[in-house]
């Protein structure tokens, strides 16, 4: 089951893959061998329990070392992809299935790129996986975490602008709005909700391989505030927001809306903010939220970062203000407390960390696909998950949406679909006529991934 359309591959050399997999990835191979060298340079002996667990610890940081050393020699010299070797990770069967099937011939750049992106990060994993010690060790965390923490002037932004808005919330019905002004008021809240969650996407870490903090807190600012958001919008180049609103938002009562998230630190807070807000306004009243059960694509949400950065928000230093750090409190309070209520729930599944694209969802995953037919409306966010529910392959640009995803259109019981996504690969579905010539001719020649533009797109679904 897949489209009749190429795949894209790093094959192509005017592509946004060839780029990725030439410049890219050795640059964050790099980084998890610098990361792991610092850890290595400060293990500390007293930290294990005997001598031999010391040792252990260093002989097996040495030979992950030297694994990533390989990684990063196959792909930039083009070798043939090697099957992945059985590190006890549940989902080594599926990975053999795929690379044996498609794969077994295939070279770092003559492979689809999804495929090769994907293992690339399953390889790293296996590194890690193999060892005794290092097996929940997050090579990324530690670059999730400062990014997180270099935005904390959005976040407590932020924070001070949800907790107005919930209060407005509970004070609306009090006040003397009419039920029409009440409506319009709230359509405006999404539109700002929307859009905060769909920039958010924007600080990728993968991406952004050489930006400093100060970087990625102009980036964050770039998109927030009323009049900011306007100009934004302008960068949507499709977008179907107005759309969700009438055609599901707006008589959703109690519902149950799930997040496919993303990235974690900056996009996974906004992502909570605008959950936060969906279940106070009452749209929904259960948060289904889809984590990676390993390390992927360097800044992925696991469950890890998820907790971690609730508690990193009620742990704040003593530079920010008590205004600030009660505002940041209150959150972190409540939403823990949702998440003690089972009214965000986080889940993982080895799906999200296949190689497969979505089309193939109902089959590969049918438990998955199942529960999340019970969601009124699902929200895929960023980059990867947009490639994978469109096969991440050569459409013409203007092919519709519900065209490009296929099965997950549909097959009947299929949830309404909500795409949120910066551009970031070389493919895009859904532009109205017109906008791909008006792109090319603005000069901007990286406007298909270079995070500025951006597309929000909706299928209906096909629930009765
Ligand atoms: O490198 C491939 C890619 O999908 C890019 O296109 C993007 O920069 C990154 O990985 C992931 O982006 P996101 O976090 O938005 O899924
Ligand atoms: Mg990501």
């Amino acid at each position: 089951l897949s489209p009749s359309r190429p795949a894209l591959a790093a094959t192509d050399k005017t592509s946004f893959a060839y780029t990725t997999t030439r410049d890219r990835w050795p640059v964050i191979i790099t980084k998890v061998i610098d990361g792991l060298y610092q850890t290595y340079h400060s293990l500390n002996k007293e930290e294990s329990e005997t001598e031999l667990e010391f040792e252990t610890k260093q002989k097996e940081a040495k030979a992950i070392i030297e694994e990533m050393g390989k990684i990063k020699y196959q792909l930039q010299r083009d070798k043939p992809l090697i099957p992945l070797e059985d590190d006890g990770e549940s989902d080594v069967l599926m990975w053999h299935n795929v690379f044996n099937t498609y794969f077994h011939d295939k070279t770092w750049y003559s492979a689809t790129w999804l495929f090769t992106e994907c293992y690339l990060y399953r390889l790293v994993h296996s590194a890690f996986a193999k060892t005794k010690y290092w097996r929940n060790y997050d090579p990324f965390a530690r670059q999730k975490e400062e990014t997180f923490k270099a935005s904390f002037v959005a976040v407590s932004e932020l924070a001070k602008r949800i907790n107005e808005l919930t209060n407005g919330l509970l004070s609306s019905s009090s006040a003397s709005s009419t039920e029409e002004e009440e409506q319009e008021r709230r359509r405006i809240v999404f539109h700002e909700l929307a859009q905060v969650c769909l920039w958010g996407n924007a600080t990728d870490l993968s991406l952004l391989t050489n930006l400093s903090g100060d970087d990625v807190e102009k980036l964050q600012r770039g998109g927030r505030g009323t009049e900011a958001l306007k100009e934004s919008e302008k960068n949507i180049l499709a977008n179907d927001l107005d759309r969700v609103w009438e055609e599901k938002l707006k008589n959703l009562r109690n519902g149950r809306i799930d997040f496919v998230l993303d990235n974690a630190g900056f996009e996974l807070y906004v992502d909570m903010v605008f959950a936060d807000w969906l279940i106070q306004a009452g749209y929904a009243s259960e948060i289904h939220f889809h984590a990676k059960r390993i390390p992927w694509f360097v800044s992925d949400t696991t469950p890890a970062d998820f907790h971690w950065l609730l508690s990193a928000i009620s742990n704040l230093s003593s530079s920010f203000s008590t205004q600030q750090q009660s505002d940041l409190t209150r959150l972190s309070t409540r939403w823990s407390s949702y998440l003690e209520n089972k009214r965000w729930i986080l889940h993982t599944h080895q799906f999200w960390t296949s190689p497969y694209a979505y089309w193939h969802l109902p089959d590969e995953a049918p438990d998955l696909f199942a529960d999340i037919c019970k969601a009124d409306l699902v929200l895929l966010k960023g980059d990867l998950n947009y490639r994978k529910l469109v096969y991440d392959c050569k459409w013409e640009f203007t092919t519709p949406f519900v065209v490009a995803i296929g099965p997950l259109a549909t097959i009947e019981g299929v949830p309404a679909i909500l795409a949120l996504r910066t551009c970031k690969a070389d493919v895009i579905v859904g532009l109205p006529a017109g906008v791909e010539e008006k792109m090319e001719a603005s000069g901007e020649t990286n406007w298909l991934y270079s995070g500025k533009y951006a597309v929000v797109q909706y299928s209906l679904g096909k629930k009765d």
